[in-house]
């Protein structure tokens, strides 16, 4: 959702950014000439001329249309060539269609693509997905939106309660639990500039605290109310938000002490390593999620918990588990053809050597973006996380999501991406995340560097806003 919301480090004035903005819009439209057309055909047909609201969410006039991606690249049906730094925000994390699970998926299709039967495969993915999270049993969803609905019906069946606790500034996906937000005045309410779910009841299914706040933490959990918490280990939805020294290890004491589930949501943080942030910190959650990027974009995501879960759900519910009664399952959930991608990709593309890489590629962006910060003295900061950078328009990191989103300027943000996308350069709409997969040469990194250097010294140059 676009709004006005201005960071006071932005540099220019609207004006100035008015006008920078013009230019871009007409070099743009100029030689996207084709996807526009298809965009204005598109809305006979497609409320707002995009199948899926997302798409028309990227800030330019209209969107790009995607005629194929492949590897750190993606051309447009203009014919433009793009580096991909977005990666379709982690679904595409080891690059576009890595040849093995492509393979893979090529053979698959021809052999059955959905039945309700369980393979072979899916030993293999359970056994592969305890080695790198450490936890011991797995179920299979189709979206990392799903894997988290379930995780918190289970949460819930476990427990008896009805609360689930959030972070303030978070994204799960499209549930109802994570939606409200506090507003200014401190209610979980409506948000402070727009209401994700208007008319749902925000009091009765959810408790909202900011990140590295174990007090306010604490203060929630003591009505004993809560099924569950549900959090990334880094906040990367609004932003990216670091977990404060001892902040992740102080929550999982209190989610204990208070009978609470703690749920790690690793859907973009698996870019912190292997075995996602939890591996990699040594986290010791009750459930995991994740999705996206585990089949190398093929829609399938994974929850995962610990034994005594496991033992809890077996008393209580029988060998069916927590089951279709429930609200759990879904008939294309676990498909043969998914299962099969994500054995492939976990085996052959999300191996540790890529990782090694992609967080080489990291360090070498981060670091060049921060030189080019220094070089025009300005103001905004640079987050790193494994695979992926943010800049943020603000001088110190921010500590949590109102931090984050105080600092926020869609205009501004929007901008230096109609910016970068005119020199072929994608990165995530939403905010200034970047991701950095297996396969992006260093030369690839060097030249969204340089677009970026481009960009913000013309902003240091011209901008007047409280400088
Ligand atoms: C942390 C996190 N969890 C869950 C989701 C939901 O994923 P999906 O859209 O694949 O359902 C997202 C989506 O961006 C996410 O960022």
């Amino acid at each position: 959702m676009i709004t006005d919301k201005k960071s006071p480090y932005r540099l220019v004035t609207d004006q100035q950014l008015a006008q920078l903005r013009a230019r871009e819009d007409a070099i743009f439209n100029d030689r996207t000439a084709k996807s526009k057309a298809a965009f204005e055909k598109a809305h006979e047909n497609l409320l707002n001329g995009v199948p899926m609201p997302w798409m028309g969410d990227w800030g330019t006039e209209h969107p790009i249309f995607l005629e194929r991606a492949k590897g750190d690249k993606c051309w447009d049906i203009d014919g433009n060539e793009y580096v991909d730094f977005c990666l379709g925000d982690t679904g595409a994390m080891f690059g576009h269609s890595p040849d093995a699970t492509a393979d893979t998926v090529a053979h698959q299709v021809r052999n059955g693509i959905t039945t309700m039967m369980p393979t072979l495969d899916s030993l293999e993915i359970g056994k592969e997905l305890s080695k790198r999270f450490g936890l011991p049993t797995w179920q299979v969803a189709m979206t990392a939106t799903e894997a988290n609905r379930y995780t918190i019906r289970n949460a819930r069946a476990l427990t008896g309660r009805p609360k689930i606790m959030v972070m303030q500034e978070c994204y799960h996906g499209s549930l109802d639990e994570t939606l409200p937000h506090i507003n200014e005045e401190g209610k979980l309410a409506l948000r402070t500039d727009y209401d994700s779910n208007p008319g749902l009841p925000k009091d009765q299914l959810t408790r909202v605290v900011e990140f590295n706040d174990l007090e306010a933490a604490e203060r929630e959990l003591s009505h004993m109310d809560c099924a569950a918490v549900l959090l990334e280990p880094v906040m990367t939805n609004c932003g990216m938000v670091l977990p404060a020294e001892g902040y992740l290890e102080g929550l999982r004491e209190l989610c204990t002490k208070y009978g609470t589930y703690l749920i790690i949501d690793e859907t973009h943080t698996l870019s912190n390593g292997y075995g996602g942030y939890t591996r990699a910190h040594g986290l010791e959650p009750d459930f995991i999620t994740l999705g996206k990027s585990i089949a190398g974009g093929i829609p399938v995501a994974v929850y995962g918990f610990t034994k005594e879960i496991t033992d809890k759900i077996n008393e209580t519910y029988g060998n069916a588990g927590v089951s279709d009664p429930m609200g759990i399952g879904g008939t294309l959930a676990a498909n043969q053809f998914a299962i099969a991608a994500m054995k492939t990709t976990l085996e052959k593309v999300a191996t540790e050597e890529a990782f090694r890489k992609m967080f080489r590629g990291q360090e070498r962006l981060s670091d060049g973006l921060e030189a080019v910060l220094k070089k025009y003295d300005v103001p905004w900061s640079l987050t790193r996380s494994g695979a992926r950078c943010e800049l943020q328009f603000m001088p110190t990191l921010p500590k949590n999501g109102t931090e984050a989103k105080n600092n926020f300027d869609w205009q501004l943000m929007y901008y230096t991406h109609l910016y970068l996308s005119n020199r072929g350069i994608i990165i995530t709409p939403f905010h200034n995340m970047m991701l950095v997969s297996p396969v992006t040469p260093d030369e690839d990194i060097d030249r969204l560097i340089q677009g970026w250097d481009d960009c913000i010294k013309e902003l240091a140059e011209i901008g007047t806003y409280n400088r």
